[in-house]
């Protein structure tokens, strides 16, 4: 057992205090890898932003839990070295058992989601209460999730988005005691969140239910899945080179910047960097056939991942330049 401090992290709650005081809202990048570490680390390094890193369920079967939390302590020492100081929070993502959650923070964690968002409404709290009594002795930060997300969940297949229901929301926070709350209004995971067939037709998030739930949760954060914006550059780039994603649509940056500005704390960036890497890597090797060295396209995609998340969290997130108001 060890403790998140130890191993150079922070938990949520300084950084979520300041993205509420000064309205932006804190990366959450996903990793299951050494180069999509590298890049949020000199990403958000380089544009001194607070980032969550955050571990899947299913990144932690691929990539080995131990190795991942030295990675993450690694990168921690990595920002150090280079001069950055920036909070680095690491994070299980979508946790969908106690079992999970506390098996997570015993591992160094210094925040966990219970996913609890298919559960029976009574049943949801009873967990969640639980995995924060847990985490809140280790002064682990909690997210949970209230609505269901359409799309794929965690192995659950949702066809209809079924939105918070504000009416719920301060039950909710009361009686569990989170520290955060994922809302359902619209965004979800994956490259297509959306059955449109041209960019024009994305329909708005539901900021009616956002700006309801802010009425009755004040000042408290406000986290959002599934809010990859399909960067229509990197769909074209593996199109063009071989890959077949017909109709890929995410969430539009304007909306997500509509966002951070209506006080939502947290966006959860996964499928964006997918596709950036996942295009640089076929546009490489297709032009270059004769390289059988991974550090020459997975450098380049690592370089173009930095370079996404530096411009995400100026233009999108309002997160850079952020790191030095959290103490
Ligand atoms: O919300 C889900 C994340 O994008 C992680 O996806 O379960 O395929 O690792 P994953
Ligand atoms: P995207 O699939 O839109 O990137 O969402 C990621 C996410 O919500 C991770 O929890
Ligand atoms: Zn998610």
């Amino acid at each position: 057992m060890v403790s998140y401090k130890e191993l150079g992290f922070v938990n949520t709650k300084n950084m979520f205090k300041v993205a509420l005081e000064r309205k932006f809202a804190v990366p959450g990048y996903n990793i299951n890898n050494l180069e999509q570490l590298q890049a949020i680390i000199l990403g958000c390094g380089e544009s001194n932003s607070p980032v969550i890193i955050q571990i899947s369920k299913g990144a932690r079967e691929y990539a080995n839990q131990t190795m991942l939390k030295y990675l993450g302590h690694g990168g921690v020492e990595m920002a150090k070295e280079m001069g950055f100081s920036i909070p680095i929070a690491l994070h299980l993502d979508h946790g969908d058992s106690f079992d999970l959650c506390k098996s997570c923070i015993d591992f160094g964690f210094s925040s966990v989601m219970f996913d609890g968002s298919h559960l029976e409404y009574e049943e949801n709290i009873n967990v969640t209460k639980r995995v924060v009594e847990y985490a809140h002795q280790r002064d682990v930060s909690v997210e949970a999730e209230l609505g269901v997300l359409a799309g794929i969940e965690e192995h659950v297949i949702a066809e209809e988005h079924q939105y918070t229901d504000p009416e719920q929301v301060e039950d909710f926070v009361n009686r569990t005691n989170c520290d955060s709350l994922a809302i359902a209004i619209g965004t979800s995971h994956g490259a297509y969140k959306f059955k449109v067939e041209k960019e024009e037709d994305i329909p708005e998030i539901r900021f009616d239910i956002l700006i309801d739930v802010k009425k009755r949760l004040k000042n408290y954060p406000i986290v959002l899945h599934g809010s990859s914006s399909v960067l229509k550059t990197y769909v074209d780039i593996i199109n063009q080179y071989g890959g077949t994603l017909d109709k890929a649509f995410g969430i539009p940056e304007v909306q997500l910047r509509k966002a951070t500005q209506f006080g939502v704390s947290k966006i959860n960036i996964d499928t964006d960097g997918r596709l950036v890497f996942t295009a640089m890597v076929r546009k490489h090797l297709s032009e270059h056939p004769e390289i059988f060295d991974p550090r020459k396209y997975l450098g380049l995609a690592r370089k173009e991942l930095i370079d996404m998340i530096k411009r995400k969290n100026k233009e999108v997130l309002n997160s850079a330049e952020q790191a030095e108001f959290i103490k």
